[in-house]
């Protein structure tokens, strides 16, 4: 193996999303490959790509992954799912390494765990709209019955930090309500801030539905993928700065303050940086 190929592995992984809900999966990351390192970027300028079309969220995703390359990312992984909706099969054939989104590492497990094939997903309006978590479903379980919904209020609800609120408590049983007269046996939460909603989904939910959390699925997906492709970062590599870097498009300090609230380690900044330059 050539010199360069050897030091591929000690390069950093690219995480993007469209703000700080994607730290949800960098924190997967940071639990179960804990030698690897990380470079983030949340666009929290142009915030929420739930609402915002295919072609948007396809440029704003190739403008982010061009800015994670120039700084020598080894894989990319779309921490987003509307931008693993919308963008991930487009942007794939225009890199060389590789990427991978949240979307089919949950999907795979919903599909495989659900025992009546009975499946709902939650997400914002451009996942659900856009149907791939059905089709993925249904790649590897042709029969299943999957049960879609948009609940775009629980993304401000957790930036706001209520995650066990009263209002939040009440919109999610509206939301949830379709999902409680039905038998599904298992739930995606299909949008990167959701799995910080996990207590409150099961106390309405209960016991009988498997919450999926596609953060830690992509987690696992990648390491699968950097074994495969001999890229694990064995931490034998130089000491090259922190481990983990995170650049935002806008509002650094705030993004600061969330990720200090759900990470496990202290991060001292996050850099702000002109995206669409
Ligand atoms: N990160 C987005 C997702 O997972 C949620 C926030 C947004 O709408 O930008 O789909």
């Amino acid at each position: 193996m050539s010199q360069s190929l050897e030091n591929r592995k000690y390069a950093p992984i690219g995480v993007f999303d469209s703000g700080v809900g994607g730290l949800t999966v960098a924190r997967e990351i940071m639990r179960q490959l804990p030698k690897e390192r990380i470079i983030y970027f949340g666009d929290t300028a142009r915030v929420p790509y739930g609402s915002k079309s295919r072609e948007t969220i396809t440029r704003y995703s190739r403008q982010i992954i061009h800015f994670l390359q120039t700084k020598g990312v080894k894989a990319i992984v779309v921490a987003c799912n509307t931008a693993s909706a919308f963008a991930l099969e487009t942007l794939r054939p225009e890199l060389s390494i590789p990427i991978i989104g949240v979307v089919e590492p949950g999907a795979r497990v919903a599909a495989r765990t659900s025992k009546n094939g009975k499946i709902g997903v939650i997400g914002t309006e451009g996942t659900i709209g856009s149907q791939i978590y059905t089709t993925t479903i249904r790649s590897y379980a042709p029969g299943a019955e999957v049960i879609g919904k948009p609940c775009p209020l629980f993304v401000p609800l957790v930036e706001e930090g209520w995650l066990k609120d009263p209002i939040t408590v009440e919109i999610a049983r509206r939301y949830l309500d379709s999902f409680l007269k039905s038998d599904i046996d298992t739930l995606i939460m299909g949008c990167t801030h959701y799995p910080l909603l996990r207590s409150t989904l099961r106390g309405i939910l209960g016991d009988r539905v498997n919450l999926v959390n596609p953060a830690y699925e992509t987690a696992r997906c990648l390491k699968e993928l950097l074994e495969e492709q001999d890229l694990v970062n064995d931490g034998a590599g130089e000491e090259t700065g922190l481990q983990y870097q995170f650049y935002v498009s806008d509002a650094a300090e705030k993004f600061k303050n969330f990720a200090n609230s759900i990470l496990p380690c202290e991060i001292e900044e996050a850099q702000l940086i002109q995206i669409e330059e």
